[in-house]
């Protein structure tokens, strides 16, 4: 309902003591009048309902599986669904919609995890690697695919810093569109909102899911859909081999009428740590392994299979109509809420407490799309994440499974390739970003690599 600006707002201590937060009442009245009014300013804004009302996970009661495109289906349609995507990315009806507002906790640096130089001989960083895929796509389709950068709060100014000194990597101001993503503020075990320090709240990144408002709020959404963009690309700043340049995928979308294509992996082993794609009551969810027993998630089916079997990579693709429509409904993300150590303002100094976090994510979009399905990738193919600074899914693990790609993709084209441990090959996006590419632009001059290389 749209206030009467006649009526004047009530004041913050009241709104503050209806939704138990006195403690706040009380830290106002320490603050210095600007510093007071700023705090007031945020607190008007923040949705209390939905803050005391996290996502439960579907009941899963009426559990069926989801239709999902295996590979063996792939075999005998996806040429088809290709050249349909095909004739959508030459009518310039795609554009590629790249997160990366996360704090990248587990990685540990100060600087937005996209800014990590995760290339082993370029030195290039994940930032530069995701942009020239969309450089290397434009150049092939001989025209702009627009790509939507989604910030938060910390990581916007150094990302806008790092691509202006980069002259956007190849991208031109129009074809590169950042905007940045919402912030929720944590809680502690009685849902009184914390604070970071005097006057400010200890608030973090709204989540992946935060794109979805902030694309409507930034204006983006409706200027994709005047620019007649119907197919978003989702991906994650932080998987090395997520795949922009994918007709199979939008053609599918297009072919199904879906409203959101979700790419599954078979699970690497029952209690793999991923979301996992569910029907439950006609629609689709992806539900966190957290938010799943241990039994669960080892249960198997009468075939032998596990019934919990399709893991997410994070890779969607997403109708515009479909987000347009959820839009015009004003419907919003609900917030996860998650309890973790949290370095809070108490009694005067920081100090570590156990809090609540929220965020909201990008597969609670799923169970609202009227035609949703799965696509089953190669994980060999698409999926290599850099989470944490050693060991599994760190950028030690990407890169090797990056190398390893290219070695195929190279073999694909004759050439013998026969590394020594430990040497890595890298494949520039400008030279191929995908084989069919890298079979269109190789000359055949290079027959044989036998030690680590750069090939652009
Ligand atoms: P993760 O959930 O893995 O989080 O994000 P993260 O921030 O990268 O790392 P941790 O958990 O703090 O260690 C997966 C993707 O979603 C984006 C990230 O930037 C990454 O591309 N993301 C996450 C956002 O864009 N905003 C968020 O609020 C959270």
């Amino acid at each position: 309902m749209e206030r009467d600006p006649r009526c004047p707002l009530p004041p913050v201590s009241q709104l503050l003591r209806q939704q138990g937060q006195e403690h706040l009442v009380e830290h106002l009245a320490t603050l210095e009048p600007a510093a007071r009014t700023r705090l007031e300013a945020r607190l008007r804004c923040i949705d209390w309902e939905e803050l005391s009302r996290p996502a439960t996970p579907p009941s899963l009661e009426q559990l069926e599986p989801p239709r999902v495109i295996t590979l063996a289906e792939r075999l005998g349609r996806g040429a088809a669904w290709s050249r349909l995507g095909e004739e959508a990315y030459r009518r310039g009806q795609v554009a590629v919609l790249l997160v990366a507002g996360g704090q990248g906790t587990r990685l540990g640096r100060r600087e937005p995890k996209g800014c990590f130089p995760i290339m082993p001989h370029s030195g290039k960083s994940l930032y530069q690697l995701q942009a020239e895929k969309v450089v290397s796509l434009s150049r092939r389709l001989g025209h702009p695919v627009p790509l939507l950068l989604m910030t938060s709060p910390a990581t916007d100014e150094p990302t806008r810093a790092f691509f202006a000194a980069a002259r956007g990597f190849g991208l031109t101001p129009d074809q590169l569109r950042i905007f940045c993503q919402g912030t929720v503020p944590s809680t502690d075990a009685a849902g009184r909102l914390l604070l970071a320090g005097p006057g400010e709240l200890l608030e973090n990144p709204d989540g992946h899911g935060g794109c979805f408002t902030a694309l409507v709020a930034s204006g983006n959404l409706s200027r994709l859909r005047q620019e007649g963009i119907r197919y978003l690309v989702y991906i994650q700043v932080d998987n090395v081999l997520a795949p922009v340049d994918d007709p199979l995928l939008v053609g599918l979308c297009a072919a199904e009428g879906a409203e959101v294509i979700t790419k599954v992996l078979p699970k690497a082993h029952p209690d793999e740590r991923v979301g996992h794609l569910l029907r439950v009551g006609g629609r689709d969810h992806i539900v966190e392994y957290t938010e799943l027993s241990s039994e669960d998630v080892r249960r198997r089916g009468p075939d032998g299979e596990l019934i919990y079997r399709w893991g997410s990579p994070a890779l969607h693709c997403f109708s515009t109509a479909f987000l347009a429509r959820l839009a015009e409904a004003g419907f919003r993300l609900p917030l996860h809420r998650s309890r973790k150590p949290l370095q809070a303002y108490v009694d005067g100094q920081v100090r570590q407490v156990v809090g609540y976090k929220s965020e909201r994510f990008i597969f609670d979009l799923l169970p609202q799309a009227q035609v949703s399905l799965g696509l089953e990738v190669r994980r060999e193919e698409e999926f290599a994440p850099v989470k944490n600074a050693v060991g599994d899914d760190s950028p030690d693990t990407a890169v090797r499974l990056a190398s390893a790609l290219y070695a195929r993709w190279l073999e694909a084209v004759g050439v013998r390739v026969a590394l020594p441990p430990g040497a890595l090959i890298e494949l520039s996006p400008l030279l191929a970003a995908t084989e069919s590419q890298l079979r269109q632009r190789w000359d055949g001059r290079v027959r044989e690599i036998t030690a680590g290389c750069l090939l652009e």
